[in-house]
């Protein structure tokens, strides 16, 4: 949080998620659109299929904003859709797949990395990178 010149902490203005979403034009890569106690909230549209990989060390929580998307476990699915979200603990295999663009707000620790332990030459988003 950052502080006033009397050290005091300076309240951030709202956010609107409408229309910071309207100014992300790329899918797969996660915007940070605000940060507290070492955990970033991010922003990120997906469409289509992205890679299998897992976190060895950070849950991640997905919240549909607007549209659908499916979690793909090893095991089972999950469809979620606007106003839901799921927790995906650290150490297990995911893979979100889209049919149509989803807007998805994800709570994480502000370093992760969208692809865990996969290095994707294309899909690895840089891990700080505010809207
Ligand atoms: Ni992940």
């Amino acid at each position: 949080m950052s502080r006033g010149s009397d050290d005091t902490p300076v309240v951030p203005g709202k956010v609107s998620l409408a229309e910071q979403f309207a100014r992300v034009h790329e899918h797969w890569r996660p915007r940070v659109v605000a940060e507290l106690n070492g955990q970033a909230v991010k922003l990120v549209k997906f469409r289509g299929e992205f890679i299998w990989h897992h976190h060895d060390h950070e849950d991640e929580l997905f919240l549909v904003v607007t549209g659908s998307f499916r979690m793909e476990f090893r095991d089972r699915s999950v469809v979620l859709g606007a106003g839901e979200f799921l927790v995906v603990p650290r150490g297990v295999e995911h893979r979100p797949v889209a049919d149509e663009e989803v807007s998805v707000l994800l709570f994480e620790p502000t370093a992760t990395r969208n692809t865990g332990n996969v290095d994707h030459p294309t899909l690895t988003a840089p891990a700080l990178d505010q809207l």
